[in-house]
């Protein structure tokens, strides 16, 4: 059976009950991840979505690229809930789940120059005043996506908030070799994640970079420049508030 969201095929098919995996990571370690003791000794390359709701990009991203390891978090426990139960049933062994912050992913767990892509669709933009220093995409966050990726590691990042986007052209130039998209994801035209899909049924432009990490770039460069440069107070248009609601 092929499952659907707003009318768009759910990256591949549920296989039989006896090859189905188990893509939870509920106990974190005190220090950082070991991606060869978590990913059944594979070694290899790493892949991040920092939250990732309910799994679409990287479900797809594992079918697509068994040499590839995945993990997503998302500090929402029901929609990792529906990220896990998918990847089970698609019996992915390349992709794990976790409910965490991004920040609080790289922050803790980890290693420096370990993971080869950093992956965020669509962060949250918090329209709520009293919310926003909430939201995902600091200078500091950049920082640690910079620390955590191997020297021109790739790092994604979308959005369909004007504001948020006019924030993040500021911003991510400082620690990555930014590369705006022009068209739709030719992997996925439809949309890679649900919001997606739900900002092109409504018309709305989704704003697309593919970066590269400087690599001319130190720990303690990275973590300065962060310190210079503003925190994200941007306007995020309360108009558009009613469609994260749907998404
Ligand atoms: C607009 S949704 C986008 C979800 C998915 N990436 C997509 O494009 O469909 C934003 C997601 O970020 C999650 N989120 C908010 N703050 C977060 C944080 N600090 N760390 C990780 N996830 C976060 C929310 O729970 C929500 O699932």
């Amino acid at each position: 059976m092929i499952e659907h969201e707003f009318g768009v095929p759910f990256p591949g098919a549920v296989v039989e009950q006896s090859k189905w995996t188990h893509t939870a990571l509920k106990v974190m370690p005190d220090g950082h991840l070991d991606w060869a003791a978590l990913f059944g000794s594979s070694t290899a390359p790493v892949v991040l979505d920092l939250g990732c709701g309910n799994g679409r990009y990287l479900i797809g991203s594992a079918l697509a690229r068994p040499t590839h390891n995945h993990l997503g978090v998302d500090v929402l426990p029901v929609v990792i809930r529906y990220a896990r139960k998918r990847g089970n049933q698609r019996g992915l062994a390349n992709l794990k789940f976790a409910v965490l912050g991004g920040r609080e992913l790289l922050e803790r767990h980890v290693a420096p120059h370990s993971v080869a892509e950093v992956h965020c669709y669509h962060p949250q933009p918090y329209y709520d005043p009293a919310k926003v220093h909430l939201r995902l995409v600091t200078p500091q966050f950049l920082a640690l996506v910079h620390r955590a990726l191997v020297p021109g590691g790739r790092f994604v990042i979308q959005t369909d908030n004007p504001g948020y986007w006019k924030y993040v052209r500021a911003v991510v130039p400082v620690f990555f070799e930014f590369r705006e998209l022009a068209g739709r994801w030719p992997d996925a035209p439809k949309g890679r994640t649900r919001r997606e899909i739900v900002a092109l049924q409504k018309k709305l432009p989704v704003f697309r970079a593919e970066c590269a990490a400087k690599a001319d770039l130190s720990e303690a460069g990275a973590v300065a420049l962060a310190e210079a440069l503003p925190p994200p107070t941007f306007d995020a248009d309360r108009r558009l508030r009613a469609l994260d609601e749907l998404a």
